[in-house]
């Protein structure tokens, strides 16, 4: 529409600097193995947080079944009208024990969990320090809530503990991911517990990318450390490892019962599908009664990065199963990327703004279905891709 034709001109901009974004469309999935719309052969996908690959799993589809059967899909109104049904309250019970909290509040979203925590707990005259890199959910919520806000590099530690030492704000929070989405690297929560403790301020974790996959019980990185007691808040998001959509947050009962009163995102919002929260469970027994999958996952992110690493490729800074292939351009990394997908292999290009410029990257991410065939002939194909991408002007 001619209206919209500064539109256009700003979408071929994008496209001059090979930053422009197209959807793709998976029409089915057999564990690692995807068929894309418009595409006869399957792709070995390598993009997905299904990390343990529930999202397929059987007794997750038995379980939707039987619950769209019950209770048909829609929740019909928002939780706090007539939505909330027996599957958000157990949903919510199963959850709070699963991160040892005392209480848990079901989301629609991550991004929507992180929006109304940090727009909601944090008031006006507190102050808020974010990682550089955490994810665009966590930096957003910050900027649109009442208190001031800070970033911090997650190496210097130093510049982390002078802003904590200031004086002025009535409540300090540290927020941090725990495995960073695009490195893959941990944050160091021992430390920021530590810091946390020494200041009196609030720690908020978002588990996004380790609930499921790290520790013992697969409760994330705080549970791995043995520190679950020590997070004020987890927010775990939940179309990860879990498979399904929504994120819980874990808390103190007083924090949820203030998010049910206060977080517009919780109030004004459908409450998530009963379907939705069968599939949550079926997941979350899965996460208890499988650790074999976390042991595969971890096997697998070992052996890949392994070989990546004795190709040369730069795998920054990954100790998970986000092991990011740093390229630096963002046209070689298409470049890359598209060499990879005729070969077989299907991983996205991250580019600028989601990561900083000059280091766009592919991120890799394993699952614990992916044989060594899998992890082997990606790793060829990259060396390949790499090879001929270095020939390639910026
Ligand atoms: C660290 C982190 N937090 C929050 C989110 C948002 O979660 P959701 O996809 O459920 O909105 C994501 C990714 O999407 C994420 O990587």
């Amino acid at each position: 529409m001619a209206e919209f034709s500064f539109i256009d001109e700003e979408l071929c901009g994008l496209e001059r600097s090979d930053m422009l974004r197209r959807l793709r469309c998976i029409e089915s999935i057999r564990g690692p193995a995807v068929r894309l719309t418009g595409d006869a052969g399957e792709k070995i996908l390598f993009c997905s947080n299904n990390y343990l690959n529930i999202a397929g799993d059987a007794k997750v589809a038995e379980a939707v079944i039987d619950a769209v059967r019950r209770y048909g899909y829609g929740a019909g109104a928002s939780r706090l009208i007539c939505g909330t049904m027996q599957g958000h309250a157990e949903v919510e019970q199963r959850f709070a024990e699963f991160f040892s909290a005392e209480s848990a509040l079901l989301f629609n979203s991550g991004w929507t969990a992180n929006q109304a925590v940090l727009t909601t707990i944090p008031q006006e005259g507190d102050l808020v320090l974010l990682d550089k890199l955490d994810h665009a959910s966590v930096i957003d919520a910050a900027m649109a809530g009442k208190a001031t806000f800070r970033t911090y590099r997650r190496n210097d530690p130093a510049k982390l503990e002078k802003l904590l030492a200031d004086s002025r704000f009535e409540r300090k929070f540290i927020v941090t991911e725990s495995v960073f989405s695009m490195d893959g690297d941990r944050a160091d929560l021992t430390r920021l517990v530590e810091l946390k403790k020494k200041h009196s301020a609030i720690l908020i974790v978002d588990e996004a990318h380790a609930a499921g996959c790290l520790g013992d019980s697969g409760a994330g990185l705080a549970d791995e450390l043995g520190l679950l007691d020590d997070v004020d808040i987890v927010v775990a998001p939940l179309g990860k490892a879990f498979g399904a959509t929504g994120a819980i947050v874990a808390a103190a009962k007083n924090v949820t019962d203030y998010l049910i009163n206060k977080a517009r995102g919780f109030i004004y919002t459908t409450a998530p599908s009963p379907v939705n929260c069968a599939a949550l469970l079926a997941a979350l027994e899965i996460v208890i009664s499988e650790p074999q999958r976390r042991q595969s996952l971890a096997a697998n992110c070992e052996y890949l990065r392994t070989r990546l690493n004795a190709l040369g490729l730069d795998t920054a800074s990954s100790t998970s199963h986000i092991i990011p292939v740093i390229i630096g351009d963002s046209g070689k990394t298409l470049a890359v990327s598209s060499h990879l997908y005729k070969r077989g292999y299907f991983a996205a290009a991250i580019r600028p703004p989601t990561v900083a410029a000059g280091t766009a990257r592919l991120r890799i991410s394993v699952q614990a279905e992916h044989t060594k065939v899998h992890l082997d002939g990606l790793a060829n194909a990259l060396s390949e891709a790499m090879r001929i991408s270095a020939h390639r002007q910026p």
